[in-house]
C-alpha cells in the first residue's frame, strides 16, 4: 500500500479561509474585529520566527494583531501586570504568551493568570479541566489541528483504536482527550511503555508526538492505519552537502508510507495547522465573548 498524503498546508489554508470569512461576517454585522495579543519575553530566535508568523497570519485573516515584546529580564510582576491589562481589554479576544519563558519566570503561574476565556493556547488549568470533563473549552492548537485532519479523513472516528505516543501537556494528553471525545479507544504510550511496537501495531490511528527523529518505523504500523506525525526534528543531511540539515518527523516517512492508509508529511503536515487553529480559536473566543454563533468546523 502507498499511503494517501494528508496535505496539512492545503488544509490549513482552508481553515484560514473559513476564519477569514467568519471574521468578515462579524465585522460587518457587529462592527467587532477579533484581536489576538501575543507576548514574547526575550529573544529566542525560534520564538521570534513563530511570533512573526502568527502576527502576519492574524492580519491576513482580517484580525487585529497586538504584539508585546519584553526584555529577557522582565520581572514576573511586570509580565503579570501586562496580562491583567490584556485580560481587561475588550479589544483583545485571545492572549498567547510564547513559550518557553526565561528561567526566572514561572510558566504555570503566568499561563494561569490569563483569563481562561482568552486562553487561545488552551493551556490554562481551567481549560485543561473542561476538556478532560468533556465540556466546552479552549483546545490546544496542535491537537485541534490533528483532530480536524482526522475527522476530515475518516468522517467518524467512533470505535477506532488510537495510540498517542507522547504524554506532554501540550500535545499528547489533550490529543488523547479529544480522541476519547470522538469515541476512539485511546492508549497513551510513552518512554516506559512495554512492547511499544506491539501497542502501535494495534492502532487504526497513530499520533506520534515525542520529538525523536524517525522513531516509528513502518513495521510498527498496521496496514491501512492513519499516521499523524507531530514531530518536527532537524537532523544532519550530509547528502545535501557539508553542514546541511533537513526536517524529519517522529515517524520514518518512507517506510510508514508504504504500509499506512494515510500519513501527514514533515514538513507540510501538522505544522501549518497549529497557527491556523490559533486563528480559529481566536475567532471562537471572540464569538463566545460576544454571544455570537461560533463558526462551524473550527472547534472540537
Ligand atoms: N512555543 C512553541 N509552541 C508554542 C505554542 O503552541 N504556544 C505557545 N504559547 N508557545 C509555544
Amino acid at each position: 500500500m502507498t499511503a494517501q498524503i494528508i496535505d496539512g498546508k492545503a488544509f490549513a489554508a482552508t481553515v484560514r479561509e473559513k476564519v477569514a470569512t467568519h471574521v468578515a461576517r462579524i465585522k460587518e454585522a457587529q462592527g467587532i474585529t477579533p484581536g489576538l495579543a501575543v507576548v514574547l519575553v526575550g529573544e529566542d530566535p525560534a520564538s521570534q520566527v513563530y511570533v512573526r508568523n502568527k502576527g502576519k497570519q492574524t492580519v491576513e485573516v482580517g484580525m487585529n494583531s497586538i504584539e508585546h515584546k519584553l526584555d529577557a529580564d522582565t520581572s514576573e510582576e511586570t509580565l503579570l501586570a501586562l496580562i491583567d491589562d490584556l485580560n481587561k481589554d475588550a479589544g483583545v479576544h485571545g492572549i498567547l504568551v510564547q513559550l518557553p519563558l526565561p528561567d526566572h519566570l514561572d510558566e504555570d503561574l503566568v499561563i494561569n493568570a490569563i483569563d481562561p476565556a482568552k486562553d487561545v493556547d488552551g493551556f490554562h488549568i481551567s481549560n485543561v479541566g473542561l476538556l478532560g470533563t468533556g465540556q466546552k473549552s479552549m483546545v490546544p492548537c496542535t491537537p485541534l489541528g490533528c483532530l480536524m485532519m482526522l475527522r476530515d479523513h475518516h468522517g467518524s472516528l467512533s470505535g477506532l483504536n488510537a495510540v498517542v505516543i507522547g504524554r506532554s501537556n501540550i500535545v499528547g494528553k489533550p490529543m488523547a482527550q479529544l480522541l476519547l471525545g470522538d469515541s476512539c479507544t485511546v492508549t497513551i504510550a510513552h518512554s516506559r511503555t512495554k512492547d511499544l511496537p506491539d501497542v502501535v501495531r494495534g492502532a487504526d490511528i497513530v499520533v506520534a508526538a515525542v520529538g525523536r527523529p524517525e522513531m516509528v518505523p513502518g513495521d510498527w504500523i498496521k496496514p491501512g492505519a492513519t499516521v499523524i506525525d507531530v514531530g518536527i526534528n532537524r537532523i544532519d543531511a550530509p547528502e545535501k552537502g557539508d553542514g546541511k540539515t533537513r526536517l524529519v518527523g517522529d515517524c520514518h516517512f518512507d517506510s510508514c508510507a508504504e504500509v499506512a492508509g494515510a500519513i501527514t508529511p514533515v514538513p507540510g503536515g501538522v505544522g501549518p495547522m497549529t497557527i491556523a487553529c490559533l486563528l480559529a480559536n481566536t475567532v471562537t473566543a471572540c464569538c463566545r465573548a460576544n454571544g455570537l454563533a461560533e463558526p462551524d468546523g473550527l472547534t472540537a
